[in-house]
């Protein structure tokens, strides 16, 4: 089981690995670590769970942050109280995005980042991003809000971007009437 000392921290160097392309099949140890993923994400929302297992919340991880440089990630988004539904995309990419942007008003978070870090992230306010599922099957996945933003986060790691790096230093809130708060 996957623990949250498990997770890089922001100062390690591998987060900024641009991570490589996944060639399929896939093999059974990035199977294992997808699963091991979406169990750490799951249990992490649920407090119950989260607690006794000590885990940090999270609804996103790529795999460079269990230091594997490879482009995939999970997202676990719970759409309604209690209700998960999961997302594994293998070399996703971004083939569709709103106008609109949006950030997240209390700061963007992230499982690397064990600290509150406050400023606008600009992000597309609707995403459609294409990639392969783990039977190496072409899929579409479509993300409003939150999950947009998740989809976004996660895809900028696997190219070595973490979300601290998108604020302004000199003015963290630049850019805030163009853009609509969640
Ligand atoms: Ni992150």
């Amino acid at each position: 089981m996957l623990k949250t000392k498990d997770i890089l921290d922001e100062k390690d160097k591998r987060l900024r690995v641009i991570s490589k392309e996944v060639v399929f099949p896939l093999t059974n140890k990035d199977k294992e670590l997808i699963n091991t993923m979406i169990e750490y994400l799951h249990n992490s929302q649920i407090e119950e769970l989260a607690e006794k297992y000590d885990l940090r919340p999270g609804m996103g991880m790529a795999a460079i942050q269990l230091g594997v440089a490879k482009r995939y990630f999970v997202v676990v988004n719970e759409y309604d109280e209690g209700q998960f539904e999961t997302y594994v995309l293998i070399n996703p990419r971004i083939i569709s995005n709103s106008v609109e942007q949006i950030y997240v008003e209390n700061g963007e978070g992230c499982l690397s980042v064990n600290r509150p870090v406050e400023g606008i992230v600009p992000r597309y306010a609707r995403v459609t991003v294409e990639g392969y599922d783990m039977d190496g099957r072409k899929i579409q996945v479509r993300g409003r809000e939150e999950l947009a933003i998740a989809f976004q986060h996660e895809i900028d790691h696997l190219d070595g971007i973490i979300f601290t790096d998108k604020i302004d230093k000199k003015d963290p809130f630049k850019g805030k009437e163009q853009m609509r708060a969640i």
